[in-house]
This record gives C-alpha cells, structure tokens and sequence, in this order.
C-alpha cells in the first residue's frame, strides 16, 4: 500500500477505502465511491465558505498565514515592494517571471497608450447621479466595456485576450478617476502618457488648472508600493467570482465587474472603508477602550483586523504602517493615525484578540494613507480594485488555461420539503 494514501472506513457498511493524497490533498471527488447502495450517490464533503477545500492549482501567488508570508510568483512581498514598481510586478504576476528591460518597456509603452477610454464612456459616467458610490460606477462602466470591445468574449483567442488584459489594465485607473471626478462634479482630466501609471493616476484625480500636473515622487511611490501590496491575493472572496465567472467563459470585462462586486462588501474589500468610518466614529483616543470593549462584548467587529488566512501578522500590514508615515511626512498626520496605533497597541495586547489571533490586515492603515492623499472613503475599495484588476486577470488567464477546470458548480444538501401538491390560493389559511 502506497504510503501517499488515506484509508477510510465507512462505518455504515464497514467497507474500507484507499484514497491518493497528493499534494497534501484528497480529491472530494474520490469520496463518491463511498456508497451506502450502488444507488446512493455517494459521499459527498460539506465545506460552507469554502474553509478547507482547494478550488484550483495556481502558481501565482504563494500564501503561509500561519507564518506571515506572502510572494508573487516566488518573489517575497517585501523585496518587491521595495525593490520594485506596480507595472513590473503586474508583468511577473501575469507572465511568471520579471521582464527583461526591452520586454518591460514594452509593457509599460502598451498599458500607457491603452488608458484612454471611449468617448461615449464619458458620457455614460455623466449619467449616473451626483452621490453614486464610485464602486458601483465602476463596477458598472467595467461590465460596459464588455459592449465596445464585442472580441472580448473570444477567451481562447491568444491575441485578444493579451488586449482585453492591456485595455483592463490601463483603464482601470482611468475610469476609477472619472468616477471620482464625476462625484466632484469636475471635469474629467484625459491621461498624460509622459508619467507613471500612479503619477498619471494622480493627475486624472487631482490636476485642476495647470497646465501640466506633477505628481509629487514620495505620494506616487507611496500609491505604488501600495499597488503591488495589493496586485493578488490568491483564492480570496473576489478573485474566486472571477474564476467562477470566468469558468461559464464569460468575457473578462464582466468577470472583472463580478469580481470588483465581491470586493465591494465590507468583510473584503470595503473594510478599508469600514476601518475609516469606525476611526472617525471613534474620534478620540479617550474613547478607544470604550471601542475595545463593545467589541469584546461582540457587538461589532475590529475593522481591519482578523483575516481568514493570516494568524499571526498580515505581511502588507507592516509594510503599509511603514508607508503611512512616508506619506504623513509630506501631507502632513493624519490625526485618526493616533486613534488606529492606540487600538492596535490595546487590541495586541488583549486576551481577547490574541486567543482568536486577530492582528491588523492590510486594510488598517491603508484608508489612512487615502485619505491624507485627499481622497473620499468611497473612493478606497475603488484603490483596492484598481491594482487587484492584475491579480483577477491573472487567475483568470490561468483557469482558462488549466485542462483541470470546467464550469464551476458546487454541489448542496438539500434541506427542504422534499414533495409536496400544489395548493390553489383560495384553499391555503
Ligand atoms: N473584530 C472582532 N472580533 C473578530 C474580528 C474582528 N475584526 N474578526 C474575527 N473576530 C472574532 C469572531 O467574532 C470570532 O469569534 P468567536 O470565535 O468568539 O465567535 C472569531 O474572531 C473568528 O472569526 P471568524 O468570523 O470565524 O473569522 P473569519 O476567518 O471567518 O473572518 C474576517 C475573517 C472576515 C476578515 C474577519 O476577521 C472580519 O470580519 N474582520 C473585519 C473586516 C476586515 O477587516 N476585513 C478585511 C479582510 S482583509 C481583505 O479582505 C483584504
């Protein structure tokens, strides 16, 4: 017997089972040989939310919760945040190893010249009203992109699907801009191919009526370390719907659309705004025990801390506390940085938040740094969206390409009425 095995016996029937492991993994498909009857269906695993099942093989991003550890493809976090630029780690993520110089001028000459939108783009921003959240803008002017680029849904055309990834790329920031704009009520500012993509980022948000903007060097970097904390995650909530999405070979402009609404809620991508919210709810450093002990009497939840893969730090989380006082050195403190060190010094020091393992994520201190940048809470999750856009096509590209994977469909356990004859209205209490 192979020692790369699990042998199982079902007590029902007292029959024994050897099943492979590989990988540190059993396939759940394997349990469906466990019958009770050739007529039962066969075992099935129940895993709600999916806690401890595999979706997929990936080799894009590596993740040790347990140790803090988090790489792009092999590459540590913190080398790359330090060493590298949001436009060269977008390329390894997508492409599985850094570019040469030629091949990253290239990519960085294709994303330039792909960030301008349609026309008719613009227009449809000025439809939505003067208070609509940036994120369903977003999220609906991404799903309509699906309507000017119709090849976008020839997923296994090679050529189409690196445009679709360059157009998704570049124009993210772009339409993020007009979204903030539009909420403004300014005029929108085309893109400047002589900068960067987070100093042309910055110009669409921020230049009014100069004639040329100048992003300033600390804030762009800072926005593009905080780009590359954010490129991927792995199997989280979004990246997950865009792989579901995908897998029906829906095109990438409404995946992505999918994948930014399961960013927007507050228990992922909307908690940078939550954590935001609660500081200013909070509003002074006297009034953070009182905080600590509504949520110990679990009346509401720590935002920005507990994560459902870290356990002991959220690696982004270091690397960001670090940035904020870069950024704060130019903009100036932002007086809710007081409030946040005073309730993670309370909460790391808590019973509480030690024995449930609950440390601040990256969310914590990133809407911090928004909004010493000058932008509005609603705008967070849409900084969020912009750089994970790489991650999402990334997976994307990769399910396609992965013979292992076919349409998704979890399975359920049915429990409901199982039959029962229609009542005629007149005949029910
Ligand atoms: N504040 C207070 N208590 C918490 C928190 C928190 N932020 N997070 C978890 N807990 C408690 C739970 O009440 C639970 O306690 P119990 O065992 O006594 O019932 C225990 O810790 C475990 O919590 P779960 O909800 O089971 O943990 P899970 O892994 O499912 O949740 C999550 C992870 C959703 C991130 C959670 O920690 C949370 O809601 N955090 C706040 C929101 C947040 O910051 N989200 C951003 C995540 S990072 C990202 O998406 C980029």
């Amino acid at each position: 017997m192979s020692n790369d095995t699990l042998t199982v016996t079902d007590n029902r029937t007292g029959q024994t089972y050897e099943l492979p492991i590989r990988d540190g993994t059993i396939n759940a498909i394997d349990l469906r040989k466990i019958k009770t009857s050739p007529n039962d269906f066969g075992l099935m695993s129940y895993d709600p939310s999916f806690l401890n099942t595999a979706s997929c093989r990936s080799s894009i991003t590596y993740i040790d919760g347990d140790k803090g550890i988090l790489r792009y493809r092999g590459y540590p976090i913190e080398q790359l945040a330090e060493k590298s630029t949001f436009l060269e780690v977008a390329y390894l993520i997508l492409y599985g190893e850094l570019p040469n110089r030629q091949q990253l001028d290239q990519w960085v000459f294709d994303i330039t010249h792909h960030t301008m939108v349609h026309e008719n783009v613009r227009i449809f921003l000025d439809g939505f009203r003067y208070d609509a959240h940036p994120m369903g803008i977003l999220i609906s002017t991404v799903a309509a992109l699906s309507t000017f680029y119709p090849e976008a849904r020839n997923v296994f055309d090679t050529a189409s699907v690196e445009l679709q990834t360059r157009r998704l790329v570049a124009k993210m920031p772009t339409i993020a801009a007009y979204a903030y704009r539009h909420a403004m009520g300014l005029p929108y500012v085309y893109p400047d191919n002589d900068l960067s993509y987070t100093g042309n980022f910055l110009n669409m948000m921020f230049k009014m009526t100069e004639l040329k903007y100048k992003p300033n060097p600390v804030l762009e970097r800072a926005l593009d370390v905080l780009f590359i904390l954010h490129a991927d995650h792995e199997q989280n909530c979004s990246t997950s719907t865009m792989r579901i999405v995908g897998s029906s070979l829906s095109d990438p402009y409404v995946s992505v659309a999918a994948a930014a609404a399961a960013l927007y809620g507050p228990r992922h991508g909307g908690a940078n705004e939550a954590v935001l919210r609660m500081l200013m709810e909070i509003g002074h450093v006297k009034n953070v025990p009182d905080f600590i002990a509504s949520v110990k009497r679990q009346e509401r939840r720590l935002m920005g801390f507990g994560h459902r893969v870290y356990k002991n730090f959220d690696p982004r989380g270091v690397i960001i506390k670090q940035i904020a006082h870069e950024v704060f050195a130019v903009t100036g403190r932002n007086p809710l940085l007081d409030i946040a060190l005073e309730l993670e010094r309370i909460a790391l020091d808590d019973e509480y938040f030690i024995s449930r393992k609950l440390y601040p994520n990256v969310d914590f201190y990133s809407g911090i740094i928004y909004q010493a940048l000058g932008l509005p809470t609603t705008m967070f999750t849409v900084m969020f969206a912009i750089p994970r856009t790489v991650g999402w096509l990334a997976q994307w590209r990769e399910m396609l390409a992965d013979p292992e994977q076919k349409i998704a469909r979890p399975r359920q356990i049915y429990t409901g009425v199982m039959q029962r004859d229609y009542v005629p209205l007149e005949a029910r209490g």
